[in-house]
């Protein structure tokens, strides 16, 4: 396994990661439905009265099919979030073993309580897992915004992508297969959109984009599928906002009025980035090259 280390600071680091998530597990339970799934959604785009929940367990079910999981015996999700992939794993795919990496301290005591024996969570970040055996699959959800940060040059940046995937080519089995999500620059950014998200909602972060991704990838894996599905996000982060809306006292009660409305606009322009296509929301499955060739 590869054991080059990445410097802390070329991503989000776990302090970044707790000035968003560390806003409080009973503040996003308020908005982000039962799942507590903070990513985009899978929505059907016939069905205009399909519920959030509904949307999010078909993308939990994308992710676990596409990374082949059934009956596996071990499961990385690299960014767990409050733990959704990982007990659809060990409880509708028979996974002998989940395990979660998260930077977040209130998302690892969110997901410990779920007590499952085949549930492992831990603190730490991608760059200092190291797993004593390999995995079958790996998924990864959301995380992927996290890993660097703004003012980076894109050399910079696919380097720690490229960094990541050899972590992930290491830990995974023969042919293994990777199910990614993860936003990505579109076509039409608006000027200083990026220093917004930055300074006010997730600091130390900076959004790849798909040609860094690509790169990152290259002679590692193959990409078997990819879709990006933005307006999934725009009505993901519109369900968001009017639940938001319906629990609003409760979460001016929690949070204040200020970090509320913080929210509301940080939901309202991602949204909206969402429909004009300055964001796109990939999902991508690669399958691991087990002889690859030198970039
Ligand atoms: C937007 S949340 C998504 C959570 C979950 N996958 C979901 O879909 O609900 C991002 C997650 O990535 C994690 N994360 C960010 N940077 C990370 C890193 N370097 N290593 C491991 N996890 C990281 C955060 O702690 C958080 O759990």
């Amino acid at each position: 396994m590869n054991d080059k280390k990445i410097k802390p600071e070329s991503g989000a680091s776990a302090d970044a990661i707790e000035f968003h998530y560390g806003t409080g597990n009973d503040y996003f339970a308020l908005w982000l439905g039962e799942s507590m799934a903070y990513s985009c959604a899978l929505w059907n785009s016939d069905d205009e009265s399909q519920s959030l929940d509904d949307a999010q367990r078909a993308k939990i079910r994308y992710h676990c099919e596409q990374a082949r999981a059934k009956d596996a015996q071990s499961v990385l999700d690299i960014g767990c979030g409050w733990g959704g992939v990982l007990q659809a794993l060990v409880n509708d795919y028979g996974v002998t073993r989940a395990v979660g990496l998260t930077l977040s301290d209130s998302q690892l005591e969110w997901v410990n309580q779920l007590g499952s024996t085949k549930i492992e969570a831990r603190l730490e970040s991608w760059k200092d897992h190291d797993p004593d055996v390999q995995y079958d699959s790996i998924i990864s959800i959301g995380a992927f915004e996290h890993f660097a940060k703004l003012g980076l040059s894109e050399k910079e940046k696919v380097k720690i992508y490229r960094e990541f995937f050899t972590r992930c080519h290491g830990w995974l089995g023969a042919r293994g297969w990777m199910s990614l999500q993860t936003v990505a620059y579109g076509n039409s950014l608006p000027k200083d959109f990026d220093q917004f998200i930055a300074k006010e909602i997730f600091p130390e972060t900076d959004t790849p984009r798909l040609v860094e991704i690509a790169a990152g990838a290259e002679y590692l894996f193959e990409v078997v599928a990819l879709r990006n599905d933005r307006d999934d996000y725009r009505r993901t982060l519109r369900a968001w906002f009017s639940r938001l809306k319906e629990n609003r006292v409760q979460a001016v009660e929690l949070k204040g009025e200020e970090e509320v409305q913080r929210f509301e606009q940080y939901l309202r322009l991602m949204a909206y980035m969402f429909e004009v296509g300055g964001l796109d929301l990939h999902r991508i499955t690669l399958r691991k090259i087990d002889k690859p060739k030198v970039a």
